[in-house]
């Protein structure tokens, strides 16, 4: 037997010994030995590993992020984001033939049904990319009712090319949409970034013309975003996929826990902060601020890092590739000059909390043009990738039933009805 952990419960001396896993885990159904009615208390699953996911490794002690075994810097290096999914989805690196394959299905997925392009032309004038992105992706599932099938593999393949085909152009037509630009129609010669760019920033030009250093820098952005293991929206995305939901749906509540400000809208708040802190001589003061608990330091700290970020570092350097093409973004002096006083000051180094990916990438989409409300945008179309992932993991997975944590009621008791006129209240 290999390690273990005895647990004796005061009040009846009963004992149950759990083994200890060799990943560090123990089954929480070992109490039930204990007392049926015994629950573990872990709001936001602090110590509480949901699932068993052979998708992406994080060791947030060491810095080290793995897809499928290999790590991240390798794949960004090498890679290209394309071959990236078609890994994280099947759990190895395609030959050529079956690359070529992935490739061609995607491209011959980016359009969209003509009423889906009507259907987000009804949004208010001012509609945040991001929610109109969370919306269009639900509604998807209305077109495709076959989707429902999620059992049978064939149907199942054919929706993750939709929507990893689809989101870009879903992407680039909220953002036409946004600033009143007609939308761009996919152009299935151009690869995937550069075809996304293409549906952005097409006017009048017969093809447009991306800089491939630009182009090969949002790959590897998308690259470095396209799975995280159990973070906050795939855990939406597996909540939802639990209850047997298509995976439209599923992946629209996944966009939605994106959507939020401590998850992937922190590179857009990163922004605003740079914007609100203004020069490097106020720096100082904002730490300060932070400290005394006005505000947090956006794009730093981490639930599962506590070690520099491994993708805030590879993102540092395609800033810099970025910048020599674009020129700096006035911003960057202010967030190196925050980087350097976060890192040398105690309140930061106690908590170890490093940059992580958000820190410096809203920086770079900045200087690539993108608006501020396109950021977490460009998150969901990467990430997609490994919501699907993590959907196909869930559906083959026979320990998983409907998600359903239980709750501490720390309600009132049973009350006595009062009719609403006897109630002593205004
Ligand atoms: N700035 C200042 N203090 C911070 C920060 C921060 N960014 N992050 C954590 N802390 C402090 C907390 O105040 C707390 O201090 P205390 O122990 O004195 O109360 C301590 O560090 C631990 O923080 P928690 O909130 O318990 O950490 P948690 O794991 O719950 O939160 C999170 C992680 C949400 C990422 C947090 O660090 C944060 O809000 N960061 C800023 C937002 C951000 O950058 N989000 C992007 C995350 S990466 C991603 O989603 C792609």
């Amino acid at each position: 037997m290999g390690d273990s952990i005895t647990i004796t419960d005061d009040r009846t001396g009963k004992t149950v010994t759990v083994l200890i896993e060799a990943d560090n885990t123990i089954a929480s159904t070992a109490l039930r030995h204990l007392d049926p009615e015994l629950r573990v208390y872990d709001p936001s699953f602090v110590s509480t590993a949901s699932c068993a996911s052979a998708v992406t490794y994080v060791d947030g002690d060491a810095g080290i992020l793995r897809y499928r075994g290999y790590p991240i810097e390798v794949l960004a290096e090498r890679s290209d984001f394309l071959e990236v999914a078609l890994l994280l989805l099947t759990g190895e690196l395609p030959g050529p033939a079956a690359l070529a394959e992935w490739r061609q299905e995607i491209v011959v997925h980016t359009y969209v049904h003509e009423n889906v392009k009507h259907f987000m032309q009804q949004f208010h004038h001012d509609a945040h990319p991001m929610g109109m992105l969370v919306s269009t992706v639900a509604a998807l599932s209305t077109f495709y009712p076959d989707a429902k099938q999620i059992f049978d593999e064939e149907v199942r393949h054919k929706q993750i090319v939709r929507l990893i085909a689809k989101m870009p152009t879903l992407a680039a037509f909220a953002h036409r949409f946004s600033v009143g630009m007609p939308f761009v129609y996919p152009d299935n010669d151009l690869s995937y970034t550069t075809n996304f760019l293409s549906m952005m920033w097409k006017v009048a030009e017969p093809r447009y013309a991306a800089h491939p250093v630009l182009a090969r820098a949002l790959d590897v952005l998308f690259i470095l975003h396209a799975d995280h293991e159990q973070n906050c929206s795939t855990t939406a995305m597996r909540t939802v996929a639990s209850a047997h939901a298509d995976p439209y749906s599923a992946t629209a509540a996944a966009a939605a826990a994106l959507y939020g400000p401590r998850h992937g809208g922190a590179n857009e708040e990163v922004i605003r902060m740079l914007d609100d802190i203004g020069s490097v001589d106020a720096v100082p003061g904002f730490v300060e601020r932070v400290k005394r608990g006005d505000g947090r330091l956006m794009g730093f700290g981490h639930r599962v890092y506590k070690n520099y970020d491994p993708r805030a570092r590879l993102i540092k350097r395609t800033a810099d590739e970025v910048f020599a093409v674009v020129g700096s973004n006035p911003l960057l002096d202010i967030a190196l000059a925050l980087e350097e006083a976060a890192l040398a000051d105690d309140y930061f180094v106690e908590r170890k909390l490093y940059p992580n990916v958000d820190f410096y990438s809203g920086l770079i989409y900045q200087a690539m043009g993108f608006p501020l409300e396109m950021f977490t945008v460009l998150f969901a179309i990467p990430r997609t990738v490994g919501w699907l992932a993590h959907w196909v993991e869930l559906l083959g997975d026979a320990d998983q039933r409907i998600a359903r944590p239980r709750q501490r009621y720390i309600g009132a008791g049973e009350r006595p009805y009062i009719p609403v006129g006897e109630r002593n209240r205004a």
